[in-house]
């Protein structure tokens, strides 16, 4: 088989078998596939798409190539989240706990930021001792002992998506459903959990910018993690703004503590609250919204995230501790009105240029810089009032400011957002 005629067959719109998908990702993990020849395959399936087996078999592939997390030591059904990524997601953080904290194990592997997307392992890490890298036996021994466990992605998870992830995010060729698909649900599958929930986001801040191919995204994905004995349900969610009230490690951190004390906004509340629902019921445990809201107000979903952090070596003192910053500025509203539009996207990229988020791999980590938002789409402001707060390490005040409020739009009228958008099963 020679690389160039998968690549043609490819380019010309016609369908791979299962040897030659096999034989293409086999050589390049070996790496007699180059990183220019599989650039080209990945321009191609971009363009031209995969049928639902080619999928299926790049993903079962993709798995083969890397470690195979065996979670059966840990009684009980275990159930995995993976989000495709957003602004001010913090929802793993406080979701984990909240279904650990009803008895369901959780043993899962997060991943960092990149761009104007953030990393849950990041925000993990700005807890001063957290530690994110466990071996398989530590990972499995503590979800026994305590109920859950959050680290870092393992190297040798999936190598074909460590490798492929990189090339896509250089040769704009990440978002396209396919290898969307293929590259979360190999992590998933060989992440060992017998239950999936994914979710998907959709809008200006997401991979996926209209409701259709995050639809097509959804089903593509539940239908590869039911096909191989996972049940999987796939949630699509709001990420035309961010997620919440805060963009930035730390920041996320102290949120993520004010839901988990029942402090937190309420829709975002009621939003991990309603993840947590489905999330139990894939594990066969039926709760009522209300009596997951109650693990928040009564402190058991706060008490067991204390627990995991101590677990992984976290210093509980410096967790509850205030952001520490030069300086942080108000934003206010010029005029009254209604917020119409919080770019996800914008305000991602804007805390990435704070430093909480990374423009390239190699990029240091300003754990405490970030946003905090009074304000989201849908409330109104009268002149003069606080939108939000920077908190920032740097001079550029006047020039921030100025920035941020390009992307804050203020009509007369707009209507708020819905976080969970629609559920498929
Ligand atoms: N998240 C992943 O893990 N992979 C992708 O390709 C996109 C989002």
């Amino acid at each position: 088989m020679r690389a160039v005629d998968i690549i043609q067959k490819k380019r010309d719109g016609l369908a791979l078998n299962k040897e030659e998908i096999e034989w293409l990702i086999e050589g390049y993990v070996a790496g007699t596939v180059p990183d220019y020849q599989m650039s080209a395959f990945a321009m191609a399936v971009y363009f031209k798409g995969m049928t639902t087996e080619e999928i299926s078999h790049m993903t079962m592939k993709m798995v083969q190539t890397g470690q195979q997390f065996d979670l059966s030591a840990i009684p009980g059904i275990k159930v995995d989240k993976h989000s495709t990524g957003g602004v001010g997601d913090k929802v793993t953080l406080v979701l984990v706990p909240l279904v650990a904290s009803f008895g369901v194990p959780v043993a899962k592997m997060s991943g960092r930021g990149l761009g104007h997307t953030g990393g849950t392992i990041d925000k993990l890490e700005s807890i001063k001792g957290f530690q994110i890298e466990r071996t398989q036996e530590e990972f499995i021994q503590q979800v026994q002992e305590i109920g859950l466990s959050v680290i870092g992605q393992s190297d040798q998870l999936v190598k074909a998506d460590k490798l492929l992830y990189a090339l896509r995010d250089v040769t704009a060729t990440v978002d396209t459903i396919p290898l969307i698909a293929s590259s979360v649900m190999s992590k998933k599958i060989a992440a060992g959990a017998d239950a999936i929930l994914l979710d998907v986001t959709v809008g200006e801040g997401a991979f996926m910018k209209n409701i259709e191919d995050a639809r097509r995204l959804a089903r593509t994905m539940v239908d590869l993690g039911n096909a191989v004995g996972r049940k999987t349900i796939a949630v699509i969610t709001d990420m035309s703004q961010p997620l919440g009230t805060s963009i930035g490690n730390r920041l996320e951190i102290l949120e993520a503590l004010d839901i988990l004390k029942g402090q937190g906004r309420a829709d975002v509340t009621e939003f991990i609250c309603e993840l947590a629902q489905i999330m139990l019921k894939l594990a066969n445990v039926d709760q009522t919204i209300e009596a997951i809201h109650a693990h928040l107000s009564n402190g058991q979903a706060l008490a067991k995230f204390e627990e995991m952090v101590v677990a992984q070596g976290g210093d509980l003192e410096e967790l509850h501790r205030p952001v520490k910053v030069d300086q942080v500025l108000e934003v206010t509203a010029d005029h009254d009105g209604v917020i119409a539009a919080l770019p996800a996207m914008e305000f991602g990229l804007f805390a990435m240029r704070l430093g909480a988020g990374r423009a390239v791999k190699s990029d240091p980590l300003d754990y405490e810089t970030g946003i905090v938002f009074d304000k989201k789409v849908g409330e109104h402001v009268k002149k003069g009032e606080r939108i939000a707060r920077i908190f920032m390490n740097e001079k550029n005040s006047q020039e921030s400011v100025t920035e941020f409020k390009k992307n804050v739009k203020i009509l007369e009228r707009a209507e708020s957002v819905k976080e969970i958008i629609e559920i498929i099963s």
